[in-house]
């Protein structure tokens, strides 16, 4: 059916002209020859409109079906991508742990492979050639959020001492029956119970902290800003860190991530997240809110890096939406000696 839609619209969204070579002021549009295709697209979208499987773009009806839900048991609107994931979650996965459906889009059910897609041949690609360009024999390192340990592996692998935390039991048991035996994995029920438990490390005990995927949630969860528990976190991972030397790496979705369902793949559902400059969903943070959070914590930003794809994977499905925009931002920042809180007054070591 999308690939119809796709074809009604007379051109492939997946892929860009300019990719191709064509230039913004050549081809303004960035849809290049393939504007001709839409006589043939058009016939098909007058077939689609008779059968109603497509309604008159300009139809009240048809507004009013793209309507946002008023309810998760609305049915009579589509709402948008939210009211949607949201309508997955609350009635086909209420029943199961709120952190698998994540899980399986990204790894094999039983965590040992990544799933073919953005994940693998972008952010693992990324990472694994981070850990080899450097060498971590002995390092200590923090993986914070480590979900089922999958990095934690990675980093083990290169002779790194790790510890991997999470709130998600379900997956911290799958981390530790998969890769147990290479690094240490502990559960914690929850903000208060982390910081607890990170309490119980030395001062500058590890070397790197690193968080995949982890922050976004942890701000969009709490839109109101920095609260006492993000705080307490930083403040922690500020100690446990070398001024000046200690690492906290962060990946994060760099915000077009969230237009790439638009335009970045044949299967995404056609959605635009408006989500950047007004978080109405608080799906990504800013990143001008990520690096001033950090300052007030004490953090400096020392390297910022856009995960590439892999050149073997090139011809995946959303190849051309990776080539032309960053899917995640790798940001690495370390304690800074003295900083200025808030409030104005020097905070020093
Ligand atoms: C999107 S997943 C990423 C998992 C893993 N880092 C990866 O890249 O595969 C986010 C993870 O953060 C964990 N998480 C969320 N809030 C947390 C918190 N306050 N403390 C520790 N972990 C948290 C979740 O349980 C989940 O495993």
């Amino acid at each position: 059916m999308l690939a119809a839609l796709q074809m009604a619209q007379g051109y492939d969204r997946t892929r860009f002209a300019f990719a191709e070579g064509k230039s913004l002021w050549g081809d303004p549009s960035g849809l290049g020859e393939r504007q001709g295709e839409a006589t043939q697209g058009e016939r098909l979208m007058q077939l689609l409109q008779r059968r109603w499987i497509v309604c008159e773009p300009d139809g009240t009806d048809y507004r009013d079906f793209l309507a946002a839900k008023t309810n998760p048991l609305d049915r009579k609107h589509l709402g948008n991508f939210h009211d949607r994931v949201g309508e997955y979650l609350t009635l086909e996965l209420r029943l199961r742990d709120k952190w698998t459906w994540w899980h399986d889009q990204k790894f094999q059910p039983d965590g040992t492979a990544m799933q073919p897609g953005p994940y693998r041949a972008v952010q693992d690609h990324f990472m694994r050639s981070v850990v080899q360009s450097r060498n971590l024999r002995g390092m200590r390192i923090l993986d914070f959020g480590c979900g089922n340990g999958h990095y934690a592996r990675l980093f083990a692998d290169q002779g790194a001492k790790v510890v991997g935390v999470d709130t998600a039991e379900a997956l911290i048991d799958l981390a530790r029956h998969n890769h147990g035996n290479l690094a240490e994995f502990r559960f914690a029920p929850g903000d208060a119970a982390v910081v607890d438990l990170l309490s119980k490390y030395k001062n500058c005990e590890f070397d790197i902290i690193f968080l995949s995927d982890v922050l976004l949630l942890m701000l969009g969860a709490k839109a109101e800003g920095l609260t006492e528990a993000i705080g307490a976190l930083l403040d922690q991972f500020r100690r446990l860190l070398r001024p000046g030397r200690g690492e906290l790496q962060m990946m994060e979705p760099n915000a077009t991530f969230f237009l790439a369902g638009r335009y970045g793949g044949k299967d995404l559902p056609y959605a635009i997240i408006p989500e950047y400059r007004e978080p109405v969903f608080n799906v990504v943070p800013t990143l001008d809110r990520v690096v001033a959070l950090m300052a007030e914590r004490g953090f400096g930003l020392v390297g910022y890096q856009h995960p590439q794809l892999d050149p073997d994977e090139g011809d995946a499905d959303f190849a051309g939406w990776a080539h032309a925009f960053p899917l995640w931002d790798f940001m690495t920042f370390t304690p800074v000696a003295e900083f200025l809180s808030p409030s104005g007054a020097v905070n020093r070591d």
